[in-house]
């Protein structure tokens, strides 16, 4: 019997054990990385970066919870409820991020919705700053807000779908003699030298030659081309 309690014992300090160790403390940077590849051509956060508007601003979605003084637990609570889920019949797809995935993405909103200021350090790195793979760079740059993309979940409709640009920039391209490389690097950084027939000049930004390095935009023109 005292041997059996002894056994208990043991069980129950490796359970305690085994739950504190399961106390991490969350990974902002991984989780705003996170965010901004998968949540951010939907939703707007400043401090992010991304401008999608296909969700509500989760700027304002809690700026009145701050206000009202609810603390960072209990929004990153609400934002985990969420992201696994969404209400029924929502566009929002579940379960974006998982687990550990999902702690570090609601953690990372909790720590900057209706925030002023801005990200720092290593946090200040890992949106479109610090991001190198195209499709990354397309949803942090905030191209999908304006633009469908498929590969890169993107479904905004005040540009022309990209699905098919590989095609329209051989197109377009050799009217104006240029290769498809050129035609989509121009309309990245010069959108007004050609408008896309059916659509209006002045709509897409100018300055992404400035806001993007140009390792980033090559690497965005290989993405959009399909390479
Ligand atoms: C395809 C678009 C889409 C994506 C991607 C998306 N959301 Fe949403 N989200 C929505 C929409 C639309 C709503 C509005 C409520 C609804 O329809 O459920 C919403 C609502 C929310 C809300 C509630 C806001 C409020 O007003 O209370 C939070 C928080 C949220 N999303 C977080 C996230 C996070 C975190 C991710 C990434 C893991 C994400 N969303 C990905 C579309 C999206
Ligand atoms: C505010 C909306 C908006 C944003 C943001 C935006 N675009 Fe556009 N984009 C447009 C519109 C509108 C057009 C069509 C008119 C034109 O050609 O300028 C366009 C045209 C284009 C074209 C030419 C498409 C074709 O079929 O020939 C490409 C390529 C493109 N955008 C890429 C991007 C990329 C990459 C980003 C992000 C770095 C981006 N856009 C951001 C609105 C936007």
């Amino acid at each position: 019997m005292a041997r059996m309690r002894a056994l208990c014992l043991a069980l129950l300090a490796l359970v305690i054990a085994a739950s504190g160790c399961g106390q991490r403390s969350p990974d902002l940077v991984k989780g705003k990385a996170l965010f901004v590849e998968r949540c951010g051509s939907c939703h707007k956060l400043a401090r992010a970066g991304t401008q999608g508007t296909t969700g509500p601003s989760l700027d304002a979605a809690f700026a009145q919870a701050r206000r009202d003084g609810m603390d960072s637990d209990t929004i990153a609570g609400i934002v985990r409820y969420q992201i696994a889920h969404p209400r029924r019949g929502s566009v929002m797809p579940a379960n974006l991020v998982r687990g550990e995935d999902a702690e570090d993405v609601a953690a990372y909103v909790a720590h900057v919705a209706a925030v002023r200021g801005e990200d720092t350090g290593a946090l200040a790195q890992a949106g479109l700053a610090g991001a190198t793979d195209g499709r990354q760079i397309f949803v942090a740059a905030g191209c999908g807000g304006c633009h469908q993309l498929s590969r890169a979940g993107t479904n905004g409709r005040i540009g022309p779908s990209l699905d098919d640009l590989a095609a329209s920039a051989r197109r377009y391209g050799r009217a104006r003699g240029e290769t498809p490389e050129q035609y989509v690097r121009e309309s990245i950084v010069r959108p007004d030298a050609f408008v896309v027939p059916g659509f209006r000049r002045g709509i897409m930004p100018s300055g992404y030659d400035k806001r993007l390095t140009r390792q980033q935009i090559d690497a965005l023109v290989r993405f959009l081309l399909g390479r």
